[in-house]
């Protein structure tokens, strides 16, 4: 009995199904949205059977991503007769990145869709939701109000899920990498004044985070207008708002993601060096060790140029763990051109770094461009790519052992009596301890190491809450 209003009068709770695909940036996007609904009485549900309104939160960076949205909603058709044949409503919402691509493909191929809403119009989600419950209003809303976005999204509280939160403070991408459908799905590069920012981490800090991921396509392009009284200053650039945020009491890690070799400068890279509360711990996507490749990518630097900014972080970090992407069968690439890719990641020695074979999204440049690499030939230049990242990961995990680090536990573990949580240098640390340390930060002893997380305990005397 979902639609009655129970004996208070309170208004009727309705369930609320989320599915997030791809980045960081729809996770937020998801929070925010979830956000937006609670006030109309949405509770969150952890499956979409007998849900009020499932929304699918989408991502369009490669096809295989893409084609899961379809998958889904024949899984969800279903449910929605279930549920209209129970006499309630399923309302189908489909957001994020596929909807802004292909929002009129996705009405005429899925008609159990109600609503497409658009990476920049989610926050009029009330409205729209609104108007399908009447049968009015137009069911397909991807039109670009960046900035009207943040506006509307900055007034109601924040409800925390956990004590690392992020926090959206750039969107869109100038670049036009010639691979990347972000241009045009996320729009053109803006930035968030720094107060709305402060305002917002401020509210998280004051829920109980600790830690606050700054995200954006093409973050330390962050240009974002001065506090109030500061308007001299210009526009901030991103290490200027790390320090000012490292001040808020309480926050005691600042994280950001992603950056683009062109968009940094000195101020950033000194950013590492004299702020602790930035961790040390940097995405520095390439995307190939070719400097040809990078040309035809228009990635607009070489693989010297990386190399030289990754050689300047780790002067001033001499500890920073490096992280990247890369992408393999990019159109045109030879042997030549992938070795030179695995030179530079052996150059580099990643701690962590995201490999992928090229994708050809439709309406890029890159889908048009000759010499598509044959598919096989992709998956076995990433098998080798991924043998070495994955070497590189375990060496960087093992170099660990016996150390001590402070870790930020977030969770609890797999194992009853075990918490979790993660490193500066963010990896997975798992270790036997009260759950009362989960939310604080405790110093820990490297026990082990793997591919993808830390064994450790706790060490004694430094356990403290803080
Ligand atoms: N094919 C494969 N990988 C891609 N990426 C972006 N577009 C594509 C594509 N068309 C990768 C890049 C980027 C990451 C988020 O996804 O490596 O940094
Ligand atoms: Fe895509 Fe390139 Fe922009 Fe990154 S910098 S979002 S890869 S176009």
């Amino acid at each position: 009995m979902t639609e009655t209003a129970n004996a208070a009068g309170e208004k009727p709770r309705k369930r609320l199904f989320i599915k997030t695909y791809g980045c960081q940036m729809n996770v937020y996007d998801s929070g925010r949205m979830r956000d937006l609904l609670t006030p109309l009485g949405y509770e969150p549900a952890e499956a979409p059977e007998g849900a009020d309104l499932v929304i699918l939160n989408t991502c369009h960076i490669r096809e295989k991503a893409a084609e899961k949205v379809y998958s889904e909603l024949g899984r969800l058709k279903p449910l929605k007769e279930e549920k209209a044949a129970s006499g309630g409503a399923m309302t189908i919402a489909v957001a994020g990145c596929v909807a802004q691509a292909e929002g009129a493909e996705i009405r005429a191929r899925a008609p159990v869709v109600d609503l497409v809403v658009g990476p920049q119009a989610y926050h009029k989600l009330p409205e729209f939701i609104a108007n399908v419950h009447r049968g009015r209003g137009d069911a397909l809303q991807t039109e670009f109000e960046v900035e009207d976005k943040f506006d509307a999204l900055a007034a109601p509280a924040r409800q925390i899920d956990g004590y690392s939160a992020f926090v959206t403070v750039q969107e869109g991408c100038d670049k036009f990498c010639t691979f990347c459908v972000v241009p045009y799905t996320r729009g053109a590069e803006w930035s968030r004044p720094v107060d709305q920012v402060t305002a917002e981490a401020r509210a998280l800090v004051a829920q109980g985070v600790r830690e606050v991921t700054l995200l954006g396509q093409n973050v330390n392009a962050y240009h974002g207008a001065p506090p109030a009284g500061r308007e001299a200053d210009g526009a901030w650039g991103l290490g200027t708002l790390v320090r000012h945020l490292a001040r808020i009491e309480g926050l005691a890690r600042i994280r950001f993601t992603t950056s683009h070799p062109r968009d940094m400068d000195d101020d950033l890279i000194a950013a590492f060096a004299d702020t602790p509360a930035l961790m040390p711990y940097f995405h520095l996507p390439v995307q190939s060790g070719s400097d040809r490749i990078l040309k035809a990518m228009n990635r607009k630097h070489t693989a010297a140029e990386y190399l030289a900014i990754i050689a300047r972080l780790r002067a001033a970090r001499p500890d920073i763990a490096i992280s990247g992407d890369m992408i393999v069968g990019f159109p045109g690439e030879t042997e030549a051109d992938f070795e030179a890719t695995m030179e530079l990641a052996r150059a580099v020695n990643y701690a962590a770094c995201f490999s992928f074979k090229y994708s050809r999204r439709p309406g890029t440049p890159g889908a048009a461009m000759a010499g598509q690499v044959d598919e096989a030939v992709k998956t076995e230049r990433l098998a080798r790519l991924n043998a070495l990242l994955a070497a590189q990961q375990t060496a960087f995990n093992q170099s660990m052992t016996g150390r001590r680090l402070p870790v930020l536990f977030e969770r609890e573990g797999r194992n009853p009596g075990q918490i979790g949580g993660r490193s500066p240098y963010l990896q997975a640390v798992h270790c036997e301890g009260p759950a009362s340390l989960i939310g604080h930060i405790a110093q820990v002893e490297v026990t082990g190491a793997s591919q993808n997380a830390l064994s450790a305990r706790l060490v004694p005397g430094e356990t403290r809450a803080a």
